[in-house]
């Protein structure tokens, strides 16, 4: 195992696995991305969302609505999109206004079209082991433990962040009766007693919570696996900004056993899965029954391989 999980090759192997698919079965997946209003984070992420569409045979559409464009003129665009057949995929970037409903959102998306797997249908699917889509992050965890090699089988894996999104799929992925799951999780939040005991005794610890260092060398395990899923932007100094991860970099990597950096870990690994998601969107539009994962194995098995 080596001591940086960077997420590069991970993103690239997943890349191929779409381009495989698209030429296979001669696909034409095809996104619908809508962003409300412009947050220049959101901006920056959606542009670069748009930029990979060309060079894996996909096409994404952005579709911009104003900041006031209000929930009812969301849910009615959602509602043509999903009836759209050359539609296969959709995703709408997050955070959205305070003044429309989340999880009305979420709800309003075709199953079968739920690029960022947050109907509670495609939530259902993963907590019962017969999943379609895997949220973008919490894959890009699971398919870094693929892609390494670190089986966490048995181990004790401490989640910390229990949101939606992040931490409470991931820990059901983690549970999973699977290679590269099985283990035996805790997940931690803002009430949590003791955590950083709760850390120490972690064999992999994977930090989902938003605050820039937050987890300190003090906090780990010799040898540990850590995984850095924060993205916080920090002002420097010298007045510039950076992100940095939930997980004190300098001090965490001389000890842990191996540890994901930030950027470039599992931030590096998200919009592939994205589009590793529209392209079983459009087979399942196309009626193609096939278990995409097979492939991710075969590529990444050369990697373990190597290790
Ligand atoms: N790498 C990627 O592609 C990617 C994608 C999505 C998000 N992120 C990053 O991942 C981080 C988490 O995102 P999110 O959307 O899951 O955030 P979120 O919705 O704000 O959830 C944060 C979670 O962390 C917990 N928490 C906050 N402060 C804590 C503390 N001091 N001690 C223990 N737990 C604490 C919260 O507990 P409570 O539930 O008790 O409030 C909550 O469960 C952010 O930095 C975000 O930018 C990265």
């Amino acid at each position: 195992m080596p001591k940086e999980l960077t997420g590069k090759a991970i993103a690239l192997a997943i890349n191929k696995v779409c381009k495989q698919l698209v030429a296979e079965h001669n696909l034409k997946p095809k996104m619908l991305l809508i962003q409300v209003g412009e947050d220049p984070a959101s901006s920056y992420y959606v542009q670069s969302i748009l930029n990979t569409a060309p060079k894996l045979g996909c096409e994404a559409e952005l579709l911009t609505l104003d900041v006031n464009c209000g929930q009812d003129k969301l849910l009615r665009i959602i509602a043509e999109a999903n009836q759209n057949p050359d539609i296969h995929g959709i995703m709408i970037q997050k955070p959205l206004p305070g003044s429309i409903d989340d999880s009305a959102v979420n709800l309003s998306v075709d199953p079968n079209k739920d690029l960022d797997a947050l109907h509670p249908v495609n939530l259902g699917r993963i907590l019962m082991e017969n999943e379609v889509f895997l949220p973008c992050t919490p894959a890009a965890v699971y398919y870094s433990l693929k892609y390494y090699g670190i089986d966490p089988k048995g181990k004790h894996t401490v989640v910390l962040g229990r949101s939606n999104v992040v931490g409470k799929p991931l820990a059901n992925i983690l549970l999973w009766k699977r290679p590269f799951a099985n283990a035996t999780v805790t997940v931690c939040h803002s009430r949590t007693k003791d955590l950083a005991a709760i850390c120490r005794s972690a064999d992999i610890l994977i930090s989902a919570i938003g605050k820039p260092h937050f987890v300190s060398a003090d906090m780990v395990a010799e040898d540990s696996v850590l995984i850095d899923v924060g993205i916080n932007e920090i002002q420097k100094p010298d007045g510039s900004s950076a992100y940095v991860g939930d997980i004190d970099y300098e001090s965490c990597a001389k000890k842990a056993g191996a540890i994901s950096p930030v950027p470039g870990g599992i931030g590096r690994i998200t919009t592939s899965v994205l589009y590793l998601n529209l392209v079983k969107a459009n087979l399942i539009a196309r009626n193609i029954n096939k278990y995409v994962d097979e492939y991710i194995d075969v590529i990444f098995s050369e990697n373990y391989k190597k290790l």
